[in-house]
């Protein structure tokens, strides 16, 4: 710089000199902005120690937007702003010309907006004296979860995809698996977009068994716009026809038929041996009441519970005996409909691996039998009521036939 000026001529020296002092003394303010998107940011700019004149304030900008550096606006000696290059109501001057405070106010921000703001005085004599103003734009993510639909299988499947798009900066999305942790895998992909915003993809992959159906989990979801984390919780729901049919009797003479499905099964009961009673029996959903225990409600009912993916039925055999004897059941489970399920079942009827039941209730007047079969093998169940001595005769028939099946 010396040897620069050593080769200038005397006058210029002098001048240059004077300038150096006072442009040396002189600072320009300026800052750094950060804004959310759509949000307001004050792009701040302050000439100070210098009493030289100021003529005009021109801001300029290279942006995401705006690549090209490009002239904007100017705050004349007025204090009169006038916009360059066509105008962009958003910016608005706040700052006061003649405390050389240039300012700006920038609202409704996009990531379009984001780069640098060239705060320009010009003052006589010494020129043109600037500062650049970085603009940080940050955009929250947009949250979503997409659930698959599932079905039971083997293979491994995504449950769901979790989903935080155009973030800026990238988001980060996690899952609480909880006690499904081991069970259950995370792939995680991000995109950066053109406009510096990072979408994040994550899915949630399994095998959909019967024991992973109705676990609650969470894609969790951080950014830096929002200091909160955003937690999507989903319920993984396994679609299948219903499942073990079941029917038990909740009160006197008021029964239930339950049964595991989803969507959830719809129940409906009838008699199928007989049509339905014109009274005396009331159903609500899965629950069959009887109001009167007269004979002529004698009957097999029929519980089904179907949803989407198919139905299955199970059987209560009513009989009502005069006198002795105030409800006298039996139930029967069929699995029918669903094809895996019957040669399952079959399987394990021929192997004698269902469930045999027992049961005497009120001693002497009833025989509570749980049988499973088809409508075939239901002739062989047997209802009994009356005496114990009935009842003992009854149960020591059965012993008989069970140990000759056995010996078959
Ligand atoms: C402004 O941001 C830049 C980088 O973006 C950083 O180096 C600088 O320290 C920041 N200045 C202030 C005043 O925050
Ligand atoms: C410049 O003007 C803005 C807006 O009125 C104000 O907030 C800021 O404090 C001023 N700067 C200085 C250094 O006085
Ligand atoms: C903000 O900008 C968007 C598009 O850039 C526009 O549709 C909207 O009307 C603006 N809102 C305000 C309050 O200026």
């Amino acid at each position: 710089m010396l040897c620069f000026r050593r080769r200038m001529t005397l006058p210029f020296y002098v001048m240059a000199l004077i300038l150096n002092i006072v442009t040396d003394a002189l600072q320009i303010i300026g800052g750094n902005a950060t804004a959310v998107q759509y949000g307001t940011a004050v792009l701040p700019c302050k000439l100070t120690d210098t009493s030289e004149t100021l003529l005009q304030i021109l801001w300029q900008r290279l942006t995401r937007g705006k690549p090209q550096k490009d002239d904007f606006l100017t705050i004349s000696r007025t204090g009169e702003t006038k916009f360059l290059n066509g105008k962009d109501y958003r910016f608005k001057f706040i700052g006061d010309f003649n405390d050389k405070n240039g300012t700006l106010q920038l609202s409704n921000i996009t990531v379009m907006d984001e780069g640098r703001y060239i705060c320009i005085f010009t003052l006589f004599p010494s020129g043109n004296h600037e500062t650049s103003v970085p603009l940080n734009v940050l955009v929250p993510p947009i949250t979503s979860l997409k659930e698959n639909h599932l079905t039971l299988g083997n293979e491994e499947v995504v449950f769901a995809t979790c989903t935080a798009a155009k973030s800026k900066p990238p988001a980060e999305v996690t899952w609480l698996t909880g006690t499904l942790a081991e069970k259950v895998k995370i792939i995680t992909n991000s995109i950066v977009e053109d406009t510096g915003t990072t979408t994040t993809e994550s899915m949630l992959l399994g095998v959909p068994t019967r024991e992973i159906s109705g676990h609650t989990v969470e894609c969790v979801i951080s950014n830096d716009v929002r200091s909160e984390k955003e937690s999507l919780p989903f319920t993984i729901k396994i679609n299948s026809p219903p499942l073990e049919v079941k029917i038990i009797e909740r009160s006197a003479n008021v029964f239930q038929c339950l049964s595991e499905g989803y969507p959830t099964p719809d129940f409906s009961w009838s008699r199928s041996d007989q049509s339905w009673p014109s009274s005396g029996v009331r159903t609500e959903g899965a629950t069959l009441q009887f109001l009167s225990t007269t004979s002529d409600l004698n009957g097999l009912y029929q519980c089904k519970a179907s949803n989407t993916h198919g139905s299955q039925q199970a059987y209560l055999k009513m009989l009502f005996t005069p006198g002795s004897c105030p409800a006298c059941w039996t139930l029967f489970s069929l699995l029918l409909i669903l094809n895996v399920a019957a040669v399952v079942f079959g399987y394990l009827y021929k192997t004698g691996r269902l469930p045999s039941l027992n049961l005497r209730r009120q001693q002497g007047s009833l025989n509570l039998r749980g049988e499973q079969g088809t409508p075939e093998e239901m002739q062989k169940v047997r209802i009994a009521s009356g005496t114990s001595d009935d009842n003992q005769r009854v149960e020591e028939e059965e012993h008989e036939e069970e140990s000759a099946a056995t010996h078959q």
